[in-house]
């Protein structure tokens, strides 16, 4: 199947068609990631290594120009990084000449520009993110919190110095480790056993990343996700002052690795990002957290976290990922590959009550973690910002004849982040903010510290304010904090800012995978981000933060758990665990629900929230080896040139030879079918392997809308001993035979025995979300008449 995507990359083919290059080393070098075509690989007779393998086909294209070669004291260091795990290639310093003459080499497959990746946690207002409802002393009691086991981390630099990362009676490292941490031995230590900043690439393309660079915090975001992965036991954690309790990671007892691969106000360079995963493979890590990816879906074959993670799993390392932020629109989920666990965010059952208590005595619902003893709660003449947009955004109004002693109302948005307006105000002479979050927020509120006593209050709460406004010549009203408060009941709710599915790149896999912990998480950070003074020692080192990159590290801890209690298990058998385990439920026992108050969907929570304890014994797993994926990845169009680069380092192969895996038969834990079309009915199969003790027998129940029917064939699987497998098919049709009258039905398959349930969330659509597969963002909407 030939697809646009490939057409960026044989655009530097076709462009030269004579063999006499002009080799010009003075133009611009540019950053390339160059793919070498299979069975090309390094010959051990003929070369050291594979870096001066890689240095030598380099030079074969830029060493035609000699006199000009010497002339460029650069062209020695053209070769940024030999990669041996995750590709078979290198990346460059390479002129588009010089491409274009690469690209005329026999082991040339393609030439990839530089590109950016992001954290997954954004700085803005409506972005803001623990633990504590998921501790399980269970489960730390079983797994001895992750002992002898090492989380890798990419992101964004760390506090090793952190008491999070305090190495105090921790054991070393196990003997397969061989990481090195860069930092002296001060902060180094059996907690923090690996820390390197990877910038090769990213050197090039930005300023001020010089070498050496140590892998140092300059945005909270990687002191943050490593301390909720694996963080150590530090009392007295708190948030400004709220959410006191003593942090600590997901496995506190497991080794942390952490790789510096993004910088601030910058980003996280492709080329890096694959370095980082090579060099970590070889280092002896068991699980990988990745808070980071590209929000525009890029093709399996040319990211980095994908083509990373294949080789992971490839090793038996359990690869965990973050949805991204930007929901709630559809389609917008990132690192969608099958092999790896794509995780969504969702609310705890913390929350930080601060009501805002108006003239006529209505009481309205708000929330702030910082909840200053300061304020003296009064009524007080309340403002709103006259301007256009009601934003605070404009200085002009903002004035301390319009705000001294006066409480303000300001809308999230406009021109400033609400962080600046609350400094402003502060400035000018305000006692406090009511900050009115956006409507597609919902009920979700994302807390920041301010400048002066504040809170937040979501959209549907402004009509009570608005209805009072109104009814007065003088309005007046006061904060009511109101502490932490544990055992929420309507949590946990898929954030807004979660990326929701259909996953563009496999469309009939359900991304996201699950859903973890992500709004208004407390964890370790270098600094807090907030403006006020933090009211005790312990609120500098810890603060809140939101995004799907706080969600990850709780599920990547978790990871390092299962894989303790169950080290034989395979990344995709962890995976199954943790998602047929998942709770559906929040804490009133009733549906989870979205942001905007409906039930949460497939697309949006995946199989669920995690269960931590559930998911340690799940009952049966659908498993599947790293090769399962291989006839998978022919079946979705890849050629067979970009199935052997991203499974890279196995040995080539040509996908006739393979058996077909369409997408709706990978032993996925979850389903999606389409039934677009005659007879309107489709088969699914799937295997199960028993991972308890002793004989069980298995019954199926299959929930879906009355106007589809199910049929599971056998509908009862017996086994007889721990890692039988056994096969079965779910027939999915509609009762009339005629299309589908809903655009899309949800539903789910239970595997039901005395002690377990193992159940798979399935979703049916009339039609493909979109034509094909996007492969390198050429995927078309289907209309969604
Ligand atoms: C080399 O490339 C640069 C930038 O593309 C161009 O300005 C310059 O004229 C070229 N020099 C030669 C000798 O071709
Ligand atoms: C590979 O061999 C070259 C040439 O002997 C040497 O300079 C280089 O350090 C080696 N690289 C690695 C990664 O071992
Ligand atoms: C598990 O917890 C129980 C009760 O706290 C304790 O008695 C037991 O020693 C613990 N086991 C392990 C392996 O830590
Ligand atoms: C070790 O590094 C830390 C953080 O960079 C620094 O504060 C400390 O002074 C260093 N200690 C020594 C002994 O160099
Ligand atoms: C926001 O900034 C833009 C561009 O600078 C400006 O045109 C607009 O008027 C500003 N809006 C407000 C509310 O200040
Ligand atoms: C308050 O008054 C404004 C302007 O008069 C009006 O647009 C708005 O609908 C009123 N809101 C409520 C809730 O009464
Ligand atoms: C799953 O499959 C892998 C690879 O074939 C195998 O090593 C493992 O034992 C299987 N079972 C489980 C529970 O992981
Ligand atoms: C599903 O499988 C059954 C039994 O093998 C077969 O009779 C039926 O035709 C299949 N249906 C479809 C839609 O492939």
């Amino acid at each position: 199947m030939g697809y646009p995507g490939r057409l960026a990359v044989l655009l530097l083919v076709a462009a030269t068609a004579t063999a006499v290059v002009a080799h010009n080393d003075t133009g611009e070098h540019k950053n390339y990631l160059v793919i070498v075509r299979a069975p090309y690989e390094y010959d051990t007779n003929v070369y050291k290594n594979v870096s001066s393998w890689h240095a030598s086909l380099v030079s074969s294209v830029c060493d035609q120009a000699k006199e000009q070669l010497d002339a460029d004291p650069e062209a020695a260091t053209r070769l940024i990084y030999s990669y041996r795990n995750v590709i078979n290639g290198f990346a460059a310093r390479l002129t588009e000449d010089e491409v274009h003459h690469m690209s005329e080499k026999d082991w040339f497959l393609k030439a990839l520009p530089e590109k950016t990746y992001q954290l997954m946690t954004t700085h803005t207002p409506r972005m803001l993110g623990l633990t504590g409802p998921m501790f399980h002393p269970g489960v730390w009691n079983r797994t001895n919190m992750g002992e002898g086991m090492i989380i890798g981390i990419l992101d964004g630099g760390i506090a090793g110095s952190h008491p999070s990362f305090d190495g105090t009676g921790m054991p070393p490292p196990p003997a397969k480790w061989k990481g090195r941490c860069d930092f002296n031995s001060s902060v180094c230590n059996n907690k923090l056993i690996g820390a390197r900043s990877f910038y090769e690439s990213a050197k090039w393309r930005w300023e001020g990343i010089d070498d050496p660079v140590l892998p140092i915090d300059d945005s909270a975001h990687g002191t943050h996700v490593s301390s909720t992965a694996a963080g150590a036991f530090v009392p007295g954690a708190n948030a400004m002052g709220s959410g006191f309790g003593t942090a600590a990671g997901m496995a506190p007892r497991a080794h942390l690795a952490f790789y510096q691969v993004c910088f601030v106000g910058k980003g996280c360079d492709r080329d890096d990002i694959l370095a980082a995963i090579d060099d970590a493979l070889d280092e002896g890590i068991d699980v990988l957290s990745m808070s980071l990816g590209d929000d525009s879906a890029g093709d399996f074959a040319a990211d980095p976290i994908a083509l990373g993670g294949f080789s992971a799993v490839m090793r038996d390392v359990f690869v965990c990922t973050s949805a991204g932020n930007q929901g709630p629109l559809p389609a917008t989920v990132a690192n969608e590959a099958p092999w790896l666990l794509t995780v969504a965010a969702a609310t705890t059952d913390r929350s930080f009550p601060a009501d805002v208590k108006l003239g006529n005595g209505v009481e309205i619902t708000g929330e702030s973690h910082y909840q200053p003893s300061t304020y003296g709660s009064v009524q007080q003449p309340l403002v709103m910002d006259t301007s256009a947009d009601g934003t605070c955004s404009d200085k002009t109004v903002l004035t301390a004849a319009q705000v001294a002693g006066k409480i303000v109302l300001c809308h999230s948005g406009g021109n400033l982040t609400n962080l600046e307006k609350g400094s402003i105000l502060h400035d000018a002479g305000a006692v406090a903010m009511i900050i009115i979050f956006p409507v597609d927020a919902g009920s979700v509120i994302m807390l920041k510290a301010h400048a002066l006593p504040a809170t937040h209050v979501a959209y549907k709460e402004l009509d009570k304010i608005m209805a009072y406004v109104n009814s007065t010549q003088s309005p007046s009203a006061q904060l009511l904090f109101k502490g932490t408060v544990l055992g929420n009941r309507l949590a946990p709710v898929v954030a807004p800012f979660s990326s929701r599915g259909p996953s563009r790149q496999n469309q009939g896999i359900l991304k996201p995978d699950i859903t973890g912990p992500g709004v208004n998480i407390i964890a370790a950070v270098p600094m807090p981000n907030g403006l006020p003074q933090p009211p005790n020692e312990m609120a500098y080192k810890f603060d809140v933060m939101s995004g799907t990159s706080m969600a990850a590290p709780h599920i990547g801890g978790i990871a390092v758990l299962i894989k303790k209690a169950h080290p034989t298990w395979s990344p995709a058998a962890i995976k199954s665990a943790m998602m047929t385990t998942a709770d559906t439920m929040d804490g009133r026992r009733m549906q989870m629900l979205d942001q905007d108050g409906r039930p949460a969907n497939l697309i949006s929570m995946g199989a669920g929230f995690i269960n931590p304890i559930k998911a340690m014994n799940p009952g049966l797993v659908y498993n599947q080896s790293a090769h399962d994926y291989i006839p998978y990845l022919c079946g979705l169009g890849y050629n067979d040139h970009e199935v052997t680069s991203i499974i890279h380092p196995a040995p080539p192969l040509s996908c006739k030879q393979l058996p077909v895996i369409h997408q709706k038969d990978l032993n996925y834990p979850s389903i999606v079918v389409y039934l677009d079309k005659e007879p309107y009915a489709v088969n699914v199969s799937r295997a199960v392997t028993n991972v308890d003790n002793g004989v069980a027998v298995y019954a199926a129940s299959v929930e879906l809308p009355a106007s589809l029917s199910a049929k599971v064939t056998p509908d009862l699987l017996g086994f007889r001993e721990m890692n039988e497998v056994q096969t079965f098919t779910v027939t999915i049709r509609t009762k009339d035979g005629q299309t589908m009258k809903d655009r899309i039905a949800e539903g789910q398959l239970k595997w039901v025995s005395r002690k377990h349930v193992v159940r798979s969330p399935i979703v049916v659509s009339r039609k493909k979300f979109f034509k094909e597969n996007a492969m390198a963002n050429n995927g078309q909407r289907v209309g969604d008449s």
